[in-house]
């Protein structure tokens, strides 16, 4: 749901949108660019800029930042010590108190604060009570882990210049913290990988007293107003742009800025690397770019601000919805990253340069440097180093420190039917029959804002939804779900308790005089709820009770939309920065939060609906910081029926896996506009194929339920969803694995080979899981042939056909792909699962038995993986009430055991694992079988039994690999052992 873009700002253009709902509203503009602040509109920015470009363009230049050698001490893991800022040229300073702590998991950790100043010295707005401290709470929502010290960490050597400390797993990490000036070198095994300020770039722009400018001279009689000369006006390089100190105006909008020029900028460079990745949400490469000009580069720094962003532009650093400040570094077989923890509007410059150290090698052997510039607009600098050595090792650490991916509901990845909007009860009756009528499996249907009365949330359109229970039931029949949309604007009118308690409470977000905000979104005028705010959120909580909001029961659930937060007539569509929340922080400090806050109070609302009801909530979002993924999925926001939105999506999804939020998705079939048949059949082929896999369309859009489509769209649609839901087995598995440890769910080349440097580049392909399936979604329009790009020696095979991919590593190979074809190839060497029968929507699969599909590796003899089930909507998961297999093929022998070991015997079982003990791995199909294994027979040996079954060999022919169908019928919860004789 977007902003109302081509109308921002005009009050007349809201009404009559809001008052018609049929509003002509034409979605053919691509976002307009100017709504949006360019760095050199950002005053903070711009002076980051300025300033690094007078660092590096001054050969003599000094970073006026020194550690206070008497000042340092080391004790537990942790450095602390006082940085004196030099402010000017009579040698005042400031004082900046700088820890650097070592962390168990070998992570370190760089905060730089200010002191606090003494009171009246910052001169604050009559009559507002903002805080005076740099903002320090990011931590509080977004670390939930990670933080204890490294007791083992020492320091190797220490004089009045530097200290060095060793940490880290078998102390081959290395801090050296520089004093004068200030500069920090992380080492791996006695080399550099990634330094602080050792291009001087850092700026803690120190608060400091207004000071009112003189008054101008009063003007004498009959004087002329006398014009400055060009020559007085040009600007003294040397000095600081002080225009946008103290207020700063976008538009028709002026941010007061009572604390004035704050800003924390850092350099951070990655010796040796030439690849960055990360720093979602951006549509671009994943594989990030420079971003200070040149062909091919952004002109633009990357930009984390959460914004409604309208229609956005592709292959743009332009900020998007959501904002993960973690960015990885990479090279052949190494991998190091950096967690920038701040929430306040960020621009990141990256730059890359070939060390030229040695001017006799000629380029030879010479490396690349990735040069990046972080700014943010206030707050602490705190940044966490970690120096992996591989991607894994990142995303890892990563989530020890913010979590992982919150282990959903299994009906959550199957598939979502979603428009804005399905006007009444008879229209969700409906699609929920024809989809059953066309064979389409499907779990969830959504309901955007129109099911509301008048955009008042927690009610409902009485006219249309005149008893949405009958509704919720019919779709529970089939075990099928109900999404409806909930906002956090809450309409501003007589007679809607809603927005009278949140009021009398003094629950909403306040303006910067202190009084409650007011500003326009869908319902019009608007308050916003702070749920930055205990109570708030308590109060939020009580809404979404069955008895509070009425016409919802257990199968409905929540979309959390515009929590950027968009407001239509605020600055670049969000709220003003000098807007006050819970605890007198400004809006400026917490903007990236701000969704996360939001989203994780309805995610702990719905889950408190009713005492006893333990399922696991499903709320989506769409603005996002780093620790989201503990509370809900994302999609990737308002795109368009457009080749090149299908393009995007795929890097775009990627890159959320890598930054720790894998649970995204993007919209199937473009939001905005009216895709083509073989569009929208290619994008549910995609779609398959994103963790969270939605259809939606825009209001003006045409229906386009995939059963719309016609032949021959209707049937290879319907093939693309029911591969979807034979696979959910396998995504469950990858779920599982990121609810663990942070693991992508899919997983572009870099993250599974990181040792081939021609894959680094790679955003178009990826594999699902630990499955071994490398999928190469078709994202051109008339294309019949993917090239897929082969990352090692396996053997690879055609998912559909078990033709055999006649490749070797670092080649790349043609697949034909026509439209009835989702291009999909088994890597061999892997075990995955899948339910094969066809089914109305994944709860009516729960006590289905399973397929295990066997991809013999390149040895010929040999294959593994795992597989992890559980009752799919409870947390019993949590206390042991789960399936998770791991499943070896060796030589002739095809056995499970219990994953972790654990002895499941001894596991007391609960109502769905008793019952689990009966689902049975029907079949075994087993791809690249040798031709010995022809006609022979199998013994099965489970729980104390032996019984025989056949095998089913067909030999390979016209480049078809031999496979072998064993009809198993062994228990998925035991152990068993198949043998081929
Ligand atoms: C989520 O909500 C819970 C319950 O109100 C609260 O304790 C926690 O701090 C919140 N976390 C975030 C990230 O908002």
């Amino acid at each position: 749901m977007p902003a109302a873009g081509p109308m921002s700002g005009k009050w007349t253009a809201y009404l009559c949108l809001f008052s018609t709902l049929s509003a002509v509203f034409t979605p053919a503009l691509a976002v307009k660019e100017h709504d949006f602040k360019k760095c050199v509109q950002s005053g903070f920015c711009k002076r980051n800029r300025a300033f690094a470009d007078h660092a590096l363009g001054t050969s003599s230049w000094e970073s006026p930042y020194n550690v206070l050698p008497e000042s340092g001490t080391f004790k537990d893991g942790q450095f602390q010590a006082t940085i004196l800022k030099t402010i000017n040229d009579k040698g005042e300073t400031v004082r900046l108190p700088l820890t650097v702590s070592f962390l168990e998991s070998g992570t370190a950790r760089v905060t730089v604060d200010e002191e606090k100043r003494q009171k009246g010295e910052i001169e604050l707005r009559h009559g507002s009570k903002a805080r005076k401290e740099r903002y320090n709470e990011a931590e509080q929502w977004v670390i939930v882990g990670g933080l204890g010290l490294d007791k083992e960490a020492k320091v190797a050597s220490q004089d009045k210049t530097q200290i060095t400390v060793q940490y880290g797993p078998s102390s081959k990490f290395e801090a050296v913290i520089r004093f004068s000036p200030f500069t920090v070198d992380f080492k791996r095994d006695g080399s550099s990988q990634i330094k602080l300020n050792d291009r001087g770039l850092l700026n803690v722009e120190h608060w400091r007293p207004k000071i009112e400018p003189p008054p101008p001279p009063e003007k004498k009689e009959g004087e002329e107003e006398k014009e400055e000369t060009p020559e007085e006006k040009k600007e003294d390089p040397s000095k600081e742009d002080e225009s946008t100190w103290w207020d700063e105006s976008f538009g028709t909008n002026t941010d007061t800025k009572p604390r004035g020029p704050e800003a924390v900028a850092l350099d951070i460079s990655f010796v040796g690397y030439d690849h960055v990745y990360g720093i979602p949400s951006h549509a671009g490469p994943l594989a990030l770019k420079q971003t200070r000009g040149g062909e091919g580069n952004y002109e633009d720094p990357y930009r984390l601000y959460n914004a409604d962003v309208f229609e956005y532009i592709l292959d743009s650093p332009m900020t998007l919805y959501g904002a993960i400040p973690f960015m990885q570094a990479h090279r052949k077989d190494s991998s190091v990253g950096v967690f920038w923890l701040n929430a306040a509007e960020t621009w990141i410059d990256i730059t890359k340069a070939k060390d030229s150290k040695n001017p006799l090698s000629l380029g030879i052997g010479s490396k690349t440097n990735t040069h990046t510039h972080w700014i943010s607009e206030s707050g602490l600098l705190d940044v966490f180093v970690l120096l992996g050595p591989t991607p894994h090792d990142l995303t890892e650490k990563y989530a020890e420190l913010t979590g992982t991916t919150a282990m959903p509901q299994e009906f959550a990845i199957g598939y979502h039917q979603c428009r804005w909007n399905y006007n009444s009860e008879e229209d969700v009756k409906d699609v929920d029959a024809k989809m059953d009528k066309f064979k389409m499996p499907y779990d969830v249907i959504w309901l955007d804002i129109e099911y509301t009365d008048e955009k008042k949330y927690f009610t409902w359109d009485s006219h249309s939804f005149p008893d949405p229970i009958s509704m919720g039931k019919q779709l529970e029949s089939h075990g099928r779900k109900l999404v409806t949309i909930i906002d956090p604007h809450i309409k501003n009118v007589d007679n809607y308790p809603v927005v009278a308690e949140m009021k009398a409470k003094e629950l909403a977000v306040k303006n910067k005089d202190g009084n409650i905000f007011e500003g326009w979104c869908w319902p019009g005028s608007s308050h916003w709820i702070d749920a930055f705010s205990p109570a708030a959120r308590e109060w939020w909580a009580s809404l979404f009770k069955y008895d509070s909001f009425k016409g919802t029961m257990e199968n409905t659930w929540i979309w959390n939309d515009m929590n950027e937060p968009s407001v239509f007539n605020g600055p670049e569509t969000t709220m003003p920065k000098d807007n006050l929340h819970y605890g007198n922080w400004e809006h400026r400090d917490v903007h990236n939060l701000n969704g996360m806050t939001f989203h994780n109070a309805t995610h702990h609302a719905v889950k408190s609906r009713k005492a006893g009801e333990l399922k696991r909530p499903f709320v989506l979002t769409r603005a996002f910081f780093a620790g989201s993924q503990r509370v809900g999925a994302m999609w990737t926001g308002d795109n368009q029926a457009a080749w090149d939105h299908l393009k995007a999506s795929i890097p775009m999804v990627l890159s959320q896996g890598i930054a720790g939020f894998p649970f995204s998705g993007a919209d199937v079939g473009g939001f905005f506009g009216n895709p083509g048949k073989e569009l929208l059949t290619r994008w549910y082929q995609a779609g398959a194929f994103y963790p969270f896999f939605r259809g939606h369309a825009h209001i003006d859009a045409r229906r386009r339920e995939p059963y719309l489509a016609g032949g021959p769209y209707t049937t290879i649609i319907a093939s693309a969803l029911r591969l979807r839901y034979s696979l959910l087995p396998s995504w469950y598995t990858a779920f599982h694995q990121a609810y663990v440890d942070g693991t992508p769910i899919i997983r572009p080349m870099f993250y599974t080979h990181p040792s081939e440097e021609a894959g680094l580049d790679i955003d178009d392909q990826f594999f699902v899981g630990n499955t071994g399936l490398l999928v190469k979604p078709v994202t051109d329009e008339n294309r019949v042939m993917v090239d897929f790009w082969i990352p090692d020696d396996e053997v690879y095979y055609d998912y559909f056909t078990y033709e055999i991919i006649p490749t070797s590593k670092g080649k790349r190979v043609n697949l034909d792909a026509p439209l009835e074809k989702i291009p999909v190839l088994m890597q061999g060497g892997h075990i995955f699962a899948r339910r094969d029968r066809p089914r109305r929507s994944s709860a009516l699969m729960k006590w289905d038995d399973y397929t295990l599909v066997v991809t013999i590796g390149k040895d010929g003899k040999s294959a593994q993986g795992d597989l992890y089930v559980d009752d799919g909507e409870s947390y019993d998961f949590e206390k042991g009430q789960y399936i998770h297999r791991k499943f070896v093929l060796d030589g002739k022998t095809i056995s499970s055991s219990d994953a972790e070991g654990r002895d499941v015997k001894s596991i007391k079982k609960g109502d769905w694992l008793k019952r689990a003990q009966g689902i049975l791995v029907d079949k075994i199909v087993v791809v690249g079988a040798p031709s010995s294994w022809a006609d022979k027979e199998v013994t099965v040996e489970s729980e104390g039994k032996t019984w025989t079954a056949k095998v089913d060999y067909t030999a390979a022919a016209n480049g078809r690999a031999a496979f072998a169908i064993i009809k198993v019928k062994a228990s998925i919860a035991a152990d068993w052992k198949v043998v081929v004789a």
